[in-house]
């Protein structure tokens, strides 16, 4: 197996998280923390045009998550586009990092995983599990029930909830 799986002592541990982050909820965060206790830097890698027309722009949702971890030099984040594993290998990152919060993730996810694996064996999918209180929250659900006049906080950071009442015109 190719070293970047097994990196050198004192070599930086790099996890990159991907995803689209359109908002990023407080489960994203419970999972930024975790992986920010384990690898020396934890990357968010936020896809561009995952969706074709997101709620938030690119650059709000990366504002979003450099408010939320304002110095803290160990969570960085970035944009990326094209395959999941050449960001992965341009970031000389040895992980990819996903979130799972119930059974229902698990096909896809292990789909992924294993097609990653494929296309680079030399990087390593981790996921972890969000608290329990977070388990059910997607980026799409919040979408959802804030637009239906339904109550999210607790559920997003506040930096979004503000943002979300912005767009509204509240
Ligand atoms: O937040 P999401 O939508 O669940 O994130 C999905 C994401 C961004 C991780 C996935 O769509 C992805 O990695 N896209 C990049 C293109 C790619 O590499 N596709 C093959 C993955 S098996």
């Amino acid at each position: 197996m190719p070293d970047r799986a097994d990196p050198s002592p004192g070599r930086v541990r790099v996890a990159v998280y991907p995803g689209s982050f359109d908002p990023l909820t407080n489960g994203h965060i419970d999972i930024i923390e975790r992986g920010a206790r384990i690898f020396d830097v934890i990357v968010v890698a936020i896809l561009v045009n995952a969706e074709k027309s997101p709620l938030f722009t690119m650059q709000e949702r990366v504002d979003i998550v450099r408010e939320v971890f304002r110095g803290r030099p160990h969570v960085e984040v970035d944009t990326f586009d094209g395959l999941l594993v050449d960001y992965v290998s341009r970031r000389e990152a040895q992980v990819i990092v996903r979130g799972l919060r119930a059974v229902s993730d698990f096909e896809v996810e292990f789909q992924m995983a294993l097609m990653n694996r494929r296309l680079d064996s030399s990087i390593e999918t981790v996921f972890m599990m969000p608290a329990e209180q977070y388990s059910y929250i997607s980026s799409r659900l919040i979408k959802e029930v804030f637009s239906l006049g339904g109550r999210v906080s607790g559920l997003v950071p506040e930096t979004v909830e503000r943002r979300l009442h912005e767009k509204r015109g509240d």
